[in-house]
């Protein structure tokens, strides 16, 4: 789907004599409709064994989610094996990612959690799993290659490139006279950062200007993509500080390669841009072998690969990433489909919330005008508020029948569906709910990231919703030298195995071990101690969030944390 391209404005009035920067923001499209989600409703020291004198709870750090960092995230996930830069030992390759031991059951764990939610939970939609290459003409049909492009500049002399969309330039306007002494550009990021780089680079300017104290306007930013050529012959670069920055022209995001031995024009093929296309060809193979009336939809989990300009914030936006897309098809008809987008929006919304994503991190974009693709009739994004600013995480379309209309002109094949009770034909309409696995995964973390203190000292814990924590259980038997008890502990272990994944940690302190899990979000430690194999045979089990610990009997542990990791359900 070509992207609507971001157009964010901001004015900003701020004095470099020191005063107090005011802030006002007036266009930007993703704050003006960031609206939040309905609020919804949801013994003994943490180190040490319940059997030891009981601690009060943690003190919570309310305000830390504003004091969040992603360089805090990213090393956290380097740190602990959850995401690595891709080819680290070759220094790396922009916009690639490997998940580590920890982070390949996050994303399993998000995947399956959509899964069941979206398909298995639900009798109207099921499932397919595509090839990541199709047949050229796929793309032809579907747009893409005409029309699935970012703008882009380039540096002439830095050779770097930019989004164009992504990069923001203002006048420097003096405040006694309204003239305009050059401009400042800027890299999309939060309002905060936006203004202090431009207040840098305006400082300067006026020093270059011999204009060094002077008041300045209001800052009005304009992305790239709507500035005049006049304009762009004055706007810096952010590489070379000169003004050499090309117009924007259209650069194809798809990847190509090429199939069989010969390598010419007929060869050229795509890596997949998103999984809907896979859905879409497969619409009719789906309808004869399944048995399915409308409204129906069919979900696909997968690679997705696109070469982004600018790969940046992490696995916000990578080049090769993974989706998780339903295509719902509906009747057709313009009073039918708004209560099923509606529908949907509510259903993604719940799904976010039940794998643990803040309420209050969460808003909604609704694309209107110039921001709606041109053969959607609706869009609406579930936004996430990052570290680095309100982003889309999810988008929720209405594409009317623009895709089975589209592959039926490029197939020759036709799409439609044949209603029996009205024993009417036609083309189904559809809703289109797509959800990046990477990019919630990055809104889990970040929604999961806690810091607390616990005994006076500070503990910072990833709290993960039961459902989609890569480690459900950790067991740690007290001493490792003690065989009865390591012995007790083993067996515990591997009867918790084969219901869950579960860590063994035998070394170090026990409060650090305990550490060690929160750390990774492991909900639920189970410590077996000396009163295990010698007295009571109960363990204590010591919940991540409330550093709360109750003693249960070995037998009834199973049950227990069953009960209390129960998977999401519909
Ligand atoms: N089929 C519709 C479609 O692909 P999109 O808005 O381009 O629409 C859908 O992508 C979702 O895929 C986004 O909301 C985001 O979660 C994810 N996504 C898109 N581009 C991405 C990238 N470069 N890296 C990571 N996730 C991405």
């Amino acid at each position: 789907m070509p992207r609507p391209y971001r157009s964010l404005a901001l004015a900003m009035l701020l004095s470099l004599n020191g005063a107090a920067a005011l802030t006002v923001r007036s266009t930007s499209r993703i704050a003006r409709h960031h609206r939040s989600l309905t609020q919804l409703a949801s013994t003994a020291s943490p180190e040490a064994p319940a059997s030891e004198a009981k601690s009060p709870a943690p003190v919570k750090n309310d305000g830390a989610y504003d004091k969040v960092k992603m360089e805090d995230i990213v090393s956290l996930c380097k740190r602990r094996g959850i995401i690595f830069p891709s080819s680290e030992i070759y220094n790396g390759f922009a916009g690639f990612f490997d998940y580590g031991p920890l982070g390949s059951e996050l994303k399993r764990n998000v995947k399956d959690a959509f899964w069941r939610s979206f398909v298995q939970c639900r009798e109207d939609v099921v499932g397919i799993d595509s090839s990541i290459i199709h047949n050229p003409t796929t793309w032809q049909s579907s747009g893409h290659l005409d029309g699935f492009s970012d703008p882009m500049v380039d540096c002439k002399e830095t050779k770097l490139r930019y989004r164009a969309d992504q990069l923001f330039a203002s006048p420097v306007v003096l405040e006694e006279d309204g003239s305009t002494v050059g401009y400042v550009c800027v890299l999309e990021a939060n309002d905060e950062d936006m203004v202090k780089d431009a207040k840098k680079q305006a400082k300067r300017l006026l020093k270059e200007k011999d204009l060094k104290g002077s008041k300045i306007q209001a800052f009005q930013f304009r992305d790239l993509t709507e500035i005049d050529e006049d304009v762009m012959a004055q706007v810096p670069s952010p590489g070379s500080g000169k003004p050499t920055l090309t117009m924007p022209r259209d650069f194809n995001l798809m990847f190509q390669t090429s199939v069989g031995a010969m390598q010419d024009a007929s060869s050229v093929a795509y890596l997949r841009p998103e999984t809907a296309q896979g859905i879409f060809i497969n619409y009719k193979n789906v309808l004869d072998t399944a048995r399915l009336k409308l409204p129906f939809g069919i979900a696909q989990i997968g690679k997705a690969f696109r070469n982004e300009i600018t790969p940046r914030n992490f696995i916000f936006r990578s080049r090769e990433f993974e989706q998780m897309e339903i295509e719902y098809f509906i009747p057709p008809g313009d009073d039918v489909w708004q209560p099923y987008h509606e529908k949907w929006i509510a259903d993604a919304r719940e799904f976010l919330l039940k794998v643990g994503l803040k309420d209050e991190l969460m808003g909604y974009d609704i694309h209107e005008g110039d921001g709606l693709a041109h053969y959607a009739r609706a869009c609406t994004d579930i936004t996430f508020r990052f570290p680095f600013g309100v982003q889309e995480l999810m988008g929720i379309a209405a594409r009317g029948d623009f895709d089975l209309t589209s592959h039926t002109k490029g197939s020759g094949k036709t799409l439609d569906y044949f209603d029996e009770q009205t024993r009417e034909r036609f083309t189904p309409h559809v809703i289109e709910p797509s959800l990046g696995v990477d990019r919630c995964i990055l809104a889990l973390i970040c929604s999961a990231y806690a810091e607390d203190e616990v005994n006076g000292e500070k503990r910072s814990y990833l709290a993960f919703h039961p459902s989609i924590a890569p480690v459900k259980v950790s067991v740690l038997p007290l001493v490792k030298n003690k065989e009865p008890l390591v012995l007790a502990a083993r067996q515990l272990f591997e009867k918790l195995q084969v219901r869950w994944n579960c860590s063994w940690d035998q070394t170090g302190a026990i409060g650090r071990r305990y550490r060690r899990a929160d750390e990774v979000g492991v909900p639920f430690c189970v410590t077996v101690d000396f009163e295990t194999i010698e007295d009571d045979g109960a363990v204590t089990i010591r919940d991540r969030d409330t550093t709360e610990q109750v003693r249960i009997p070995i037998d009834d542990v199973v049950d227990y944390l069953g009960k209390k990791l129960m998977d999401i359900r519909k």
